[in-house]
């Protein structure tokens, strides 16, 4: 059957606010096909994503540009092996368990702050008024990141959030260069004192920590705070407002979930899938190469489109519909591979934290549908206004 309809593209409006019909559309029609855009392909289906993401020789994350002359930066996303191996074993070290499980007080401590400030609010906004401050805080806490210097924590991670598209694309981080060297500046001097005084804090065992590769640099040391800043903010944001976005949409989940809180990690895990946080993630082919029936060639930067591939027909039973009873969830929102997300039991506990205090006090949720969803975007919107209905208070 031939349409006349165009086929719908990335960059339509609509997309950005719901994409998935348009991924819906790229499963159906074109699984693994150029976007229209510089030189990018998309990837759209659970098979091809999860070959993609384990096979790093052929999907390489050296994706950004490489500007001549500029300085090769250590970051342990966008490197491949061996580089990758050695600052993922470095970090794995000191990322680990206890490490996280050490948060568990004061992330509860600040969503129970962050939260009576909403709930008492005529018009709360979830995004600015707990699922944005509250990555941040942990992140600035797990820095050693004194509480006065909050403000200028944000400040950095603001502007280091609002440019990471563009350098990738371009290679050129000029419009961060004053930032880079305020956050520079301030974490030498933190890093220094770590070394004299060490600790409890992550950035503390980063910079003791050591394996037969030996100690991480300073310059990476650096590199990885900001990577932290990047990956792991507006990622964890999106995870709480997709998690109440799901709960507004279906008030029977929040209801089961409310009355039985142990289902809340099944209902985080299944709002990882149905909401990624984190659409999609970039690769560049180092050959040419054959997936689901097209030939990518070498050099080509492909889009990976995670969220696509967490509704997949062909991987999930009735894919759009939002349930709690996934047994093992097979979702790659936190992606596969070498590069599996490090942080991904810090953002677990945050938003298990943060609602197993917010659910007990409401008893619905609502969010009116005027507001840009921004669904493309990781993070989701800047600002989301949501209407509570009050829990009666327990005796
Ligand atoms: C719900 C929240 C989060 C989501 C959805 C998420 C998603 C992801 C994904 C998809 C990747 C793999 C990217 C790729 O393969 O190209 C990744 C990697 C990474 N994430 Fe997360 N992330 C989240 C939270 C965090 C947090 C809280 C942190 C740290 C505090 C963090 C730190 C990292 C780091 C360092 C990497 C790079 C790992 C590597 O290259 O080996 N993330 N994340």
């Amino acid at each position: 059957m031939t349409s006349t309809k165009p086929a719908p593209t990335l960059f339509d409006p609509a997309v950005a606010n719901d994409p998935y019909p348009f991924y819906a559309y790229l499963r159906r029609e074109a699984p693994v096909a150029p976007l229209g855009l510089m030189d990018l392909w998309g990837i759209a289906r659970h098979e091809d994503v999860l070959r993609v993401l384990r096979d790093p020789e052929t999907f390489s994350s050296v994706v950004g540009q490489r500007v001549p002359g500029m300085e090769e930066l250590p970051s342990m996303l966008f490197n491949d092996p061996p580089i990758h191996t050695r600052l993922r074993g470095l970090i794995a070290k000191a990322f680990t368990p206890r490490v996280v499980e050490l948060q568990r007080e004061s992330i509860a401590a600040r969503a129970r702050e962050l939260i009576d400030a909403m709930l008492a609010k005529p018009d709360p906004d979830i995004v600015l008024d707990l699922a944005y401050p509250l990555p941040v805080m942990v992140i600035a806490h797990m820095l050693g990141v004194a509480d006065g210097d909050h403000a200028t924590f944000k400040r950095w991670s603001d502007a280091i959030i609002e440019n990471v598209a563009p350098i990738l694309l371009t290679g050129d981080d000029s419009a961060l260069s004053g930032v880079n060297q305020e956050f520079d500046a301030y974490f030498s001097k933190r890093l220094a004192k770590l070394r004299r005084e060490p600790e409890e804090n992550l950035l503390s065992e980063l910079v003791h920590v050591e394996t037969d590769e030996g100690k991480l640099t300073e310059l990476e040391l650096l590199m990885f705070c900001r990577l932290l800043l990047v990956a792991g903010n507006e990622t964890t944001t999106g995870l709480i407002v997709n998690a109440t976005r799901a709960f507004s949409e279906h008030p029977d989940v929040l209801a089961r979930v409310r009355a039985d809180l142990s289902l809340l990690p099944a209902a985080l895990e299944e709002a990882l899938r149905y909401y990624a946080p984190f659409p999609a993630t970039f690769r560049r082919t180092t050959r040419d190469v054959e997936i689901g029936g097209a030939t990518i060639p070498k050099d080509t930067r492909v889009l990976v489109f995670l969220a696509s591939a967490n509704r997949d027909e062909r991987a999930f039973e009735k894919p759009d519909e939002f349930r709690l009873d996934r047994g093992t969830n097979r979702h790659v929102a936190f992606g596969m591979g070498i590069h599996y997300c490090v942080g991904a039991p810090l953002a677990r506990l945050e938003a298990e934290v943060a609602l197993r205090d917010l659910l007990p006090r409401i008893s619905a949720v609502s969010i009116s549908p005027d507001q840009d969803a921004a669904l493309l975007r990781p993070g989701g919107p800047k600002s989301l206004r949501v209407g509570f209905s009050m829990a009666r208070a327990s005796a």
